[in-house]
């Protein structure tokens, strides 16, 4: 199927105009507008229809005689997926559809670092544009609501200014590649439990602060292409359909100019889907002639229930993206697939991304040189997780494994046990765990051999946590709890009883830690961390690189700790679910009860130790960038060894007039330093980062008065304040 699909693109790619000139459209020096109304103006209505629907799981149709080729679109967003179908979910079975796995998304945002984001987007738009995909279905945005949410691990947790600072540096970074990202699951898709049908309710003040920030930092900083509509509903609408969302915000509001594609599947009605904002719909469990927007669409718009001004504009949005991203250009960049530039990224990603949470006397790093015996215990020290979570999975050139990566670097200086101590039965098709030979043995048995396994040990590098298994860290459901499965938490207090010298490396997201936290000297939280994931876990337990990643989420002591939880506001009832926690998501719900978390956002530890001082504010006219003041201050490696710190920088209102949080995250910085060294960081704060949305007015209200600039190393760790005031209340349209 493949080389007949690539043949029909070769035909489409040639398209002969005999002795005409070459029309407005293929001349790469026009305006990109001027392309796209030429070549509207040559398209048959069937034609236009065409490009509005898929012909197969993820393309649209050539249309030859004009020279338009097919559109490839893979997920997403870690990378490039293996192929499938054409018409079904199964792997297609190629054999070059390898790729390069990067950490996931939570893992790129705890790196607290947009320009990395930027080198994984740009890794990741090479190896889409090499394997021939025009739209990559990523990056994912969603807030972390619930810990429970099964794809939290996708996204880039809690905040929306964290989220938006990264999404805009990955943005930039795919589309620089001549490809199109394509920003989801515009908005709301916080759970996955009913995630088709759930209808969410939420105040506007809360879903201009929280939920649609790094949607629209997309859109308005970094330029995205494409949008995909989300598969729950909003105030009743489905978000694939939603007049308010895709009209009038996205596209009014915002100016979008791109286009908005369906998840699959997300369409429900020709008619609403055709005036309420959508523009391409993939995915619908039909035959493809049958789309909402193939036949349906097509015999509306002939009898007109239908305006054909109204498929022109999606046309046109579909056509925009296709020159924007230079497809009829000959020079389009070509990509490159699985460079040694690319596993660099994927390994200082994951590098930057481990969270160093507990280091008790020092225990870390692991000095190979005064260990004789390591024992490694746990089922994700083996198992291959880059392929595994659903749409997100990658079939990675290659992984290393947390084990295959301590092996790597101990290189026989010292001896290396492991045991499996726990089983992880298959709870999907998709595990990839091999099982051992004589499998499965006792829960007992398994506990025992990693008991002895750790006695017999100077040290004991724990690696369990979640995995990608349906119920867990994946796609399509949600957790049950925050507990670790497969009996974990009885086991890491056996294995501790038997060898205090225990580190725990948790993978996947935020679990439940308390019945061992305080017996246990070391816990670094892992996330996924790709292909290169092994490795990296491996030069941050033996210190070749300094641990830097911080919390991009706040980790609750316990589940009913978390505000959706608390309010008793998951998973919904009757079909709803309320937002009643507001604006209290993540810290600012822990802050606004004085709850104490697990471990704050923000948090990560590091090898080294950082002083902060010397906190200024200079004023400006709102020239650069906006800003209208900028918080200076210093900071200092005052450790041994060489590290980086994430500056974060914090408003807090004194006396609103309106609810706001304690204090929310406006700025941040990671900062290189070598021993000794010093530097000075400055964080610019423009108008709105003082504001609140204002939904009378339709947008941001920075009221007059005092505001505390709080700066310090985690949301919980303030270590220099000042204050700023504002003379007057200002306004900005949305
Ligand atoms: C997911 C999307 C994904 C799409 C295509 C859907 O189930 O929600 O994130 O891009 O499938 O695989």
């Amino acid at each position: 199927m493949k080389s007949y699909l690539f043949s029909l693109c070769l035909v489409a790619s040639t398209a002969a105009f005999g002795a005409e000139p070459q029309p407005l459209y293929l001349d790469g020096s026009q305006p990109v507008e001027t392309r796209v109304e030429d070549l509207l103006s040559r398209l048959t209505l069937e034609e236009k229809i065409s490009l509005v629907h898929a012909d197969s799981k993820f393309s649209t149709a050539a249309i030859p005689r004009l020279g338009i080729p097919c559109r490839w679109m893979s997920d997403g967003p870690h990378g490039v997926r293996e192929d499938v179908g054409p018409d079904t979910w199964a792997p297609a079975g190629h054999t070059d559809d390898f790729s390069t796995a990067m950490p996931a998304g939570i893992c790129l945002a705890a790196t607290w670092n947009p320009d990395l984001g930027f080198s994984e987007g740009e890794a990741i738009g090479q190896e889409a544009r090499k394997r021939g995909k025009d739209i990559m279905l990523g990056p994912g945005v969603n807030i972390l609501r619930t810990p429970l949410c099964g794809r939290n691990f996708e996204y880039l947790g809690e905040d929306p200014f964290l989220t938006s600072r990264m999404v805009v540096g990955y943005i930039r970074g795919a589309q620089s590649q001549d490809i199109s990202s394509c920003v989801k699951h515009f908005a709301l898709n916080n759970q996955e439990f009913d995630r088709g049908t759930i209808n969410v309710e939420v105040d506007e003040r809360t879903l201009h602060e929280i939920y649609l920030p790094a949607f629209k930092a997309a859109v308005q900083e970094a330029g995205v292409w494409s949008v995909m509509g989300a598969y729950n509903q909003f105030r009743g609408q489905h978000c694939c359909e939603n007049n308010y969302l895709l009209n009038k915000i996205l596209k009014d509001e915002w100016g979008f100019k791109g286009l908005v594609m369906t998840d699959w599947g997300g369409a429900h009605d020709t008619g609403e889907a055709v005036t309420n904002g959508l523009d391409l719909e993939m995915g619908t469990d039909k035959k493809y002639d049958d789309f909402y927007f193939a036949q349906p669409y097509l015999d509306g718009l002939k009898s007109g229930v239908y305006p054909m001004s109204g498929l022109d504009d999606k046309v046109r949005r579909n056509l925009r993206v296709m020159f924007a991203t230079r497809v009829f250009d000959a020079d389009r960049k070509p990509g490159s697939i699985n460079t040694a530039a690319h596993e660099t990224v994927a390994r200082r990603v994951a590098e930057e991304g481990i969270v160093l949470l507990k280091n008790k006397n020092n225990l870390l790093p692991l000095n190979p040189e005064k260990i004789k015996t390591i024992a490694i215990i746990g089922e994700n020290a083996t198992r291959l997780q880059a392929h595994g979570g659903q749409s997100s999975e990658i079939k990675a050139f290659y992984e290393i494994t947390p084990l295959a990566g301590i092996l790597n670097r101990v290189d026989r200086q010292a001896t290396v046990t492991y045991a499996m101590g726990y089983d992880a039965p298959a709870a999907s098709p998709r595990s990839t765990r091999p099982k051992a030979a004589g499998e499965p043995f006792s829960a007992a048995d398994l506990a025992d051999r990693a008991v002895a396994a750790a006695r017999a040990a100077d040290v004991v590098i724990f690696i369990g946590g979640l995995n990608h298994d349906i119920g867990l860290d994946c796609e399509s459901r949600d957790r049950k709890d925050m507990k670790l499965p497969y009996g974990q938490d009885e086991l890491i207090q056996k294995i501790v009883a038997a060898n205090p010298k225990t580190i725990v490396v948790l993978e996947g997201t935020m679990v439940e830690m308390d019945s061992w936290l305080d017996q246990v000297p070391a816990v670094l939280q892992a996330w996924y961390p790709g292909m290169e994931g092994g490795n990296a876990l491996a030069r941050v337990l033996f210190g070749d690189v300094d641990p830097s990643g911080k919390l991009p989420a706040t980790f609750p002591r316990r589940l009913e700790d978390s505000p959706a939880h608390a309010l008793n506001a998951y998973p919904g009832m009757n079909g709803t679910v309320t937002y009643s926690e507001g604006l209290l998501v993540g810290y600012r719900w822990f802050d606004a009860k004085s709850i104490e978390p697990l471990f704050p956002f923000g948090f990560g530890l590091s090898y080294t130790t950082f002083k902060y001082s010397n906190l200024k504010l200079v004023e400006s006219d709102g020239g650069t960038n906006g800003a209208i003041v900028t918080a200076q201050f210093e900071i200092e490696n005052t450790g041994a060894v060489a590290g980086a710190e994430v500056a974060q920088l914090y408003v807090h209102q004194d006396n609103p007039g309106v609810q706001r949080p304690e204090k929310e995250l406006k700025g941040f910085r990671k900062v290189f330093l070598q021993p000794g060294e010093k530097q000075t960081v400055s964080i610019a704060l423009a108008q709105n980062a003082f504001a609140f949305y204002n939904p009378d007015k339709k947008g941001w209200d920075a009221e007059k008065g005092r505001f505390k600039i709080l700066v310090g190393g985690s949301s919980r760790d303030i270590v220099l304040q000042s204050s700023y005031s504002l003379a007057e209340t200002v306004f900005e349209k949305d």
